[in-house]
């Protein structure tokens, strides 16, 4: 279940082409349980139907700022109140300088200046206007008062031009609205580095080794982790995954970079989270050109790489996580790497089961403890699995008072 799930949030659209992409910001709260409510400015309206909106929330529109209903004139307080989190996306140059200058001549200028709950904006413009001083300090006006600014993307402009100013993807506004929405940050002011994907290791200048790892479980975490207030860092191997937002991402491609990659990164770790598939073999030499199929058949000879997670043990931080992804004798050999590499948990999956394992969206995992209490977790999303490997993060740090009880 969603950390999202239930959460009040009001979503703040104004005019611009990107409004549109309002849309799929709602549909993902929405696929995560959060309770949306949206509020748009008139101009708005000029580019998306209010209709879409209270379609995909299952609410009216909120748009004038006194309705000829029986109790107008306080819908701005009440919304304001109402919400945990409130969101603008897109956020025109408008309704910046407005905020930033506390003025309030429609609704969502209203709520935004009763809106005491943790807010954020994604600013979409022409570059011309996203690079004007004006603009730029109110956004930074609104940055010391707290308020978080999810930057625009460079890239194709309404106009044709390039340039900043694009919104930010609409995964990663719903991204940062999570991370703001989130219930208790019980990981707040704990710092967690998590390895993910495949490595791969070069036979020539065309061909690799690697694995069927798509990196999915390890983004989970870093996701699971920064929306609960941890600083993140995301050591990964070669996927074709997004950045997550709000994470610090350093991408590897082979064995050795993921261990020079963790190792400069282990210092301050509070928790490490080793959910990669590094190669345990790299080949002993790589051609320097691409080989010629001269010979009947070839033998590689590989050498064995270092176990990153063993070295970070030998220095342990305060939480030390495993995974074990096996085909066979899987419990066995999980609880073999829990004591071998002198882990905290060792999250085990079966990857022949249908449902878990590689590319997929969801996992079936047990979760083998220190302590030897294990507990077997049906199937679901790898988000959701992600969630209560964060949770045993959470009570582990807790309990070694890293972080207050
Ligand atoms: N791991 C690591 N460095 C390696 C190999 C594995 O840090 N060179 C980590 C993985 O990220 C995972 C755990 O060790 O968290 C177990 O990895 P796995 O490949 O399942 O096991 P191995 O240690 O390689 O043992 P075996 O070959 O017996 O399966």
């Amino acid at each position: 279940m969603s950390r999202l799930k239930g959460r009040r949030i009001v979503l703040g659209v104004t005019g611009s082409i990107s409004a549109y992409k309002a849309a799929e910001v709602v549909r993902g709260l929405v696929r995560e349980q959060a309770d949306v409510r949206v509020v748009m400015t008139r101009e708005a309206g000029a580019f998306v139907g209010a209709v879409t909106f209270s379609a995909l929330t299952g609410h009216p529109v909120a748009v004038e700022q006194f309705p000829d209903t029986g109790m107008a004139g306080e819908e701005h307080v009440d919304l304001a109140a109402w919400a945990d989190t409130v969101a603008i996306a897109p956020a025109t140059a408008n309704i910046i300088g407005k905020m930033a200058n506390g003025l309030g001549d429609d609704l969502l200028s209203t709520v935004m200046l009763a809106c005491e709950a943790p807010c954020c904006l994604a600013p979409a413009m022409n570059f011309r206007m996203w690079r004007n001083e004006a603009v730029q300090s109110n956004l930074d006006r609104l940055r010391s008062r707290g308020v978080h600014v999810i930057d625009p993307e460079f890239g194709l402009l309404a106009n044709g031009e390039e340039g900043d100013g694009r919104l930010a993807a609409p995964e990663q506004i719903v991204e940062a609205v999570a991370i703001l929405a989130d219930p208790d940050h019980d990981l707040a002011g704990c710092n967690v580095l998590v390895s993910a994907g495949p490595t791969a290791e070069d036979i020539d200048p065309v061909r690799c080794v690697t694995n069927r790892s798509s990196g999915k479980m390890g983004y989970a975490l870093a996701r699971a982790a920064a929306r609960r207030g941890a600083s993140v860092t995301l050591v990964a191997g070669p996927t074709s995954l997004q950045d997550p937002y709000g994470v610090a991402v350093e991408h590897v491609r082979t064995a050795g970079e993921m261990r020079d990659a963790v190792l400069a990164n282990r210092e301050g770790q509070h928790a490490v989270i080793m959910a990669a598939a590094v190669a345990d073999y790299r080949p002993g030499t790589q051609a320097p050109r691409k080989m010629k199929k001269t010979q009947e058949s070839l033998t590689l000879e590989m050498t064995r790489t270092a176990d990153i997670l063993a070295e970070v043990a030998a220095d342990r931080p305060p939480v030390l996580i495993g995974f074990a992804a096996e085909t066979h004798d899987g419990l066995d050999n999980a609880r073999r790497k829990l004591a071998d590499k002198d882990l905290d948990l060792v999250v085990y999956n079966d990857v022949t089961a249908d449902g878990a394992g590689f590319e997929t969206d969801t996992n079936i995992v047990t979760l083998i403890r220190r302590d030897g209490r294990e507990e077997s977790l049906p199937l679901q999303s790898k988000s959701d699995v992600a969630d209560r490997v964060m949770d045993e993060v959470a009570a582990l740090l807790r309990n070694r008072e890293v972080v207050p009880a």
